[in-house]
């Protein structure tokens, strides 16, 4: 059963009804525009056992804000903790794992909002979800408005091409691209004052957060990396972040835990970030953010958006948490080092975590024996563009195993005499 009561202001705590989904806080519009997020009877966060053992998104279906009995769902949740020796290694901690969100259904992290997000809209009776993305969380909303039954419009820009526009439309969804990314958002509203289309992604402008019910969904990854380490949680969480939906629901799902008496506490919350609004706004203290142009283009796009929001603000100064800036050099340097090192191939944006990460170890705000998490949001399928510019183009060989011997050897440095047992 769910304990949703309704909306609570993540700034001035002004209460909303649950139906204000679809809004920012009006009181705090002109000052700092700022997220609504969902609050919850008291008797859902009394301590309370542990939940049974078993996989799955929607066995915290208590803490969410859909009944389970209405999940649309397609396996979502339930991924591994996986250890990265060699990479702690090369940066001198010890212990260090990545949560691998590679591999949920549509291939990120943002299943678990669209989940909750669609989910929630079915059982409302909404029959058309909206969303604006150029990437994973349009992706992730396509399939789940399929498996729902429900309709699937998606604003994208121009230049967005790529794996996720083709993924979105292949699993059914309408597609429509504008000329300038800002322009998605008066489109989407629209169609949610004028039709009821239920948007899972943000929806105002500037962007507060997505949907505050469907980003409920990724309060689940605080849940199962406790659970993973046995209801202790990391010393740090390393996130990327753009509008910090997840590190603002990671951290409310870290305080329930305390509440419900399954943890100790919260650990710091780390944003990597390309464009470097909140490390501006943690230094100013102000609680509105700046826009901050980049010079050059991102090439971590998911991430790329240039003003922060409060509700990520809000979770770093709560968590005592940091923002570190990842340039394109740092990020694409770490994406092949993990790819190599430990097999973890990593879309660009999900690897800027370990690009800031790599910062906090070398500064030693990171300690040797701190033990972090980092999140690896999307795997590198989603965005191979970068990856192959770097790569040389494959050599072809003629049917000749000694002329393939020597391309091995000219191209890649491999010795098949040496290294054979
Ligand atoms: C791969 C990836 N990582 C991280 C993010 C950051 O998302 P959030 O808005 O939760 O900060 C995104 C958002 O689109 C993404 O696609
Ligand atoms: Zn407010």
């Amino acid at each position: 059963m769910s304990f949703a009561t309704g909306l609570r202001c993540t700034r001035c705590g002004r209460l909303y009804p649950l139906s204000s989904y679809d809004r920012d806080c009006l009181t705090c519009r002109d000052v700092a525009p700022s997220a609504l997020a969902v609050e919850y009877d008291a008797a859902m966060l009394a301590p309370r056992p542990l939940l049974p053992g078993g996989v799955g998104l929607w066995r915290f279906g208590d803490l969410l804000p859909v009944d389970a009995r209405d999940a649309v769902s397609l396996g979502e949740g339930g991924t591994p903790l996986v250890p990265l020796p060699r990479v702690a290694a090369r940066l001198g901690l010890d212990h260090l794992w990545a949560k691998d969100e590679t591999r949920e259904p549509t291939g990120s992290f943002k299943d678990r909002l669209a989940c909750i997000g669609v989910s929630a809209a079915r059982q409302r009776g909404a029959r058309v979800i909206v969303s604006s993305s150029s990437g994973n969380a349009g992706a992730a909303a396509a399939a789940y408005a399929a498996r729902a039954g429900l309709a699937c419009i998606i604003f994208t820009f121009e230049g967005a091409a790529g794996p996720p526009v083709t993924q979105m439309r292949a699993l059914g969804a309408m597609v429509l691209s504008v000329e300038r990314s800002e322009d998605r958002l008066p489109l989407l509203a629209a169609g949610m004052r004028r039709f009821g289309w239920f948007s899972t992604s943000p929806f105002t402008q500037p962007v507060v957060g997505s949907n505050p019910l469907a980003l409920e969904g990724y309060k689940t990854l605080a849940y199962e990396i406790a659970e993973a380490m046995d209801w202790t949680v990391p010393d740090w969480c390393v996130l990327p972040v753009c509008y910090g939906d997840a590190l603002a629901a990671i951290r409310r799902g870290f305080t329930d835990m305390v509440a419900l008496g399954w943890t100790k506490r919260v650990p710091r919350l780390v944003a990597a970030e390309v464009a470097g609004s909140l490390g501006a706004g943690l230094a100013s203290g102000d609680d509105a953010l700046p826009d901050v142009r980049l010079n050059a283009p991102t090439i971590a796009t998911s991430i790329g958006a240039s003003r922060g929001t409060f509700q990520a603000l809000d979770a770093l100064r709560r968590s005592s948490g940091v923002a570190v800036t990842a340039s394109n050099d740092q990020i694409l340097d770490w994406q092949a080092t993990l790819a190599r090192d430990e097999g973890m191939w990593l879309e660009p944006a999900a690897a800027a975590s370990l690009a800031a990460l790599a910062q906090l170890a070398e500064r030693k705000v990171v300690k040797p024996n701190d033990r972090v998490v980092i999140l690896a949001t999307a795997g590198g399928l989603k965005d191979p563009s970068r990856a192959e510019t770097k790569i040389a183009p494959v050599p072809t060989v003629p049917r000749d195993f000694d002329a393939a011997l020597t391309t091995l050897r000219r191209t890649y440095g491999f010795d098949a005499r040496a290294e054979s047992a």
